[in-house]
């Protein structure tokens, strides 16, 4: 009976406990399922976890079919110009409006598992110029792109040993032979065709333009003053600001006239928040603008031309790129061929001459200049993606197996 009670006892106290383990159990249950809906920790916990399915799956080479993503690796640091501006994911194809975007951008080299898996690894070129080998990658699959790009100068930038030979696929710069164009300014004809800049130009000539109308000759006449020039960076390798300076000097002495020079290394300013006002004193005022690059490289000519087009100032052009590439003989003057002398003659006699200085214009019954981000076609970011999409550019083998001097300007080194 002793027995009996003490195991009734046993048993009782047994399912008491287990009873209260249960009720336990279930109260904490309940407690963490409040955390869960209440708790914002959680949830941005679960996002991660979803996130990283993505990732997963994405790995997967099923998916990566299906959703026919171009993964493309950037190797140099993604903080720096020009990888800053691609977006992460797909994001900076998407928000340009791209054509194409389902190109895919990392600078994570384990996103893929293994980063011969990707379809093109990008190098910036400021970056990768100075890169010791062992800071390339190591190992490498034979369908992946190598792509460089740059939007800086070479000269600036030169490389100068051979390690770089054979090594890119790709060319992503301003220099016009790159396959995918990267530059400052695209020229359009009449009907809005891309027809330039490139090495193999088919002008109009001349003579055969429309003449300048009596309209456009009016509103030239508002101008007063010679010439202009913008200029943030006083020391450049390419000395424009001595050349910019003998000129002033030569035009005041002269003819009385003067570069005004605008910015940190002149005395003039004009409001850079409004960049509108800036340019529209060029079209306003001046008769010239100063088209100085800051280095001498082939095919290396900037905003600064685009600027002198666009607002009706000639450009009076100092740079490495063969003009004739970017507009008409007889729509700019040359610095690097004419003497300081003469530079300040043509100037003065096409002030004093309006109807041979409205000549110069002709060029506007024909051609505009644009630049690049104006247009999904032309979007640097845009046309990347577009590019890896072009199946035969992408199964086409190509090398630059002599990239030191296709690079690098002659005698830079
Ligand atoms: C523009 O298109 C028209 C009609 O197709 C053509 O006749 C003309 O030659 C084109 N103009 C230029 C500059 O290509
Ligand atoms: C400039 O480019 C044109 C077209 O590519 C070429 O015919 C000409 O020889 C070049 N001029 C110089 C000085 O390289
Ligand atoms: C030089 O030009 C300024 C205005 O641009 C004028 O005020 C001045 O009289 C001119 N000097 C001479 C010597 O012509
Ligand atoms: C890319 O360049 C490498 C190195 O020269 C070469 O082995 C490979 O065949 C090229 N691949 C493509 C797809 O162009």
């Amino acid at each position: 009976m002793r027995a009996w009670c003490t195991k009734k006892a046993v048993f009782f106290i047994a399912v008491m406990i287990i009873l209260l383990l249960l009720y336990n159990a279930a109260k904490t249950a309940k407690d963490s399922n409040q955390l869960i809906s209440n708790h914002p920790k959680v949830t941005i916990r679960k996002k991660i976890v979803e996130t990283q399915t993505v990732v997963n799956s994405a790995v997967s080479e099923n998916v990566k079919s299906k959703d026919n993503l171009k993964y493309i690796l950037q190797w140099t640091l993604p903080q720096n110009v020009p990888f800053v501006y691609m977006g992460k994911g797909r994001e900076g194809f998407i928000s340009r409006n791209c054509p194409y975007t389902n190109c895919f951008v990392t600078s994570d080299r384990n996103y893929l598992g293994d980063y011969t898996k990707f379809d093109v690894i990008a190098f910036a070129g400021p970056e990768v110029v100075r890169y010791r080998k062992d800071r390339l990658p190591q190992k490498r699959s034979p369908h992946q792109k190598y792509a460089f790009a740059s939007i800086e100068s070479s000269d600036n930038y030169p490389l100068c040993t051979n390690s770089l030979d054979g090594f890119f696929n790709w060319t992503w710069t301003y220099k016009l032979d790159s396959e995918i164009r990267w530059g400052y300014m695209t020229i359009r004809d009449k009907n809005k065709t891309i027809v330039g800049p490139n090495k193999e130009m088919h002008w109009l000539k001349l003579e055969d333009m429309e003449p300048v109308s009596e309209d456009f000759k009016q509103k030239l006449k508002t101008k007063t003053k010679a010439a202009a020039w913008f200029v943030s960076n006083c020391y450049s390798r390419s000395n424009r600001m001595g050349v910019a300076r003998k000129l002033n000097e030569e035009l005041r002495n002269k003819y009385n006239l003067s570069v005004d020079i605008y910015g940190s290394c002149g005395q003039l300013s004009c409001s850079r928040d409004k960049e509108e006002n800036c340019d529209d004193l060029i079209k306003k005022d001046y008769y010239f603008y100063l088209s100085f690059e800051n280095a001498f490289s082939e095919d290396y000519a900037t905003e600064k031309l685009w600027r002198a087009l666009n607002y009706d100032a000639i450009p009076i052009v100092y740079g490495g790129a063969n003009y004739t590439r970017f507009m008409p003989d007889g729509t700019y003057l040359d610095a690097r061929k004419l003497t300081i002398t003469e530079l300040a003659a043509k100037m003065n006699e096409l002030i004093n001459d309006p109807e041979k200085y409205a000549e110069y214009f002709k060029w506007k019954n024909h051609y505009s200049y644009h630049r690049q981000h104006e247009s999904v076609d032309t979007e640097p970011y845009c046309l990347f993606c577009t590019h890896l999409n072009n199946e035969e550019m992408v199964k086409t083998t190509t090398i630059y197996e002599d990239f030191k001097k296709w690079w690098t300007p002659p005698g830079r080194c």
